[in-house]
């Protein structure tokens, strides 16, 4: 049977938006049925079988959209096979080393039964959302730190796991 994925995501400048776009892709091509949609659209996970939940890192916290989608949705989420992922660091330090999760998110990983938790680099470019963003842009510490071999690769081994059961 085809799983049926759904990848939720919580983002302020859209970088979160398009890994998530990226992992949804991936699964189509494993052969899964995914989209990926703005966890604050999404009204019920029950006509899903597995769920990926992504969220951007802000001072320290999980992008607020992705906190509120796990608590909304924490029965059906409790139900079904559950993976997760931050976007953050503005430097290269994701792609070198495994950076847990913060700790709201790591308790929530436990309520929950989460399969699996990776951080993947961030992204902060020209055009960001508030005035912090504009000042580290302005100190020449933005950039694009998404590695999309490895988020393409860490997709492709979630699609394993749902062929597994
Ligand atoms: C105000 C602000 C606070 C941030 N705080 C963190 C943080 O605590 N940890 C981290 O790894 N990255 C942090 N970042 C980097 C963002 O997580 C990164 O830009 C991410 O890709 C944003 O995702 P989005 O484009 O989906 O909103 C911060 C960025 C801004 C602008």
């Amino acid at each position: 049977m085809t799983a049926n994925v759904l990848v939720a995501y919580g983002t302020t400048n859209g970088s979160t938006a398009e890994i998530a776009e990226a992992v949804a892709a991936v699964l189509r091509k494993e052969g899964c049925t995914a989209e990926a949609l703005p966890a604050a659209s999404v009204a019920r996970v029950t006509d899903y079988d597995a769920v990926v939940v992504g969220g951007g890192l802000y001072a320290g916290r999980w992008h607020k959209d992705a906190r509120r989608f796990l608590r909304r949705h924490r029965t059906a989420l409790a139900d079904r096979p559950l993976w997760l992922f931050s976007s953050g660091p503005l430097d290269p330090s994701a792609s070198e080393r495994d950076i847990p999760p913060v700790p709201g998110l790591r308790r929530a990983m436990t309520r929950l039964d989460a399969r699996a938790h990776v951080t993947f680099g961030g992204c902060l470019q020209e055009g960001a959302k508030g005035r912090i963003a504009k000042m580290i842009i302005r100190n020449g510490k933005g950039g694009d730190f998404r590695d999309f071999g490895r988020i393409e690769e860490w997709a492709a081994g979630v699609a394993h796991e749902l062929d597994r059961g």
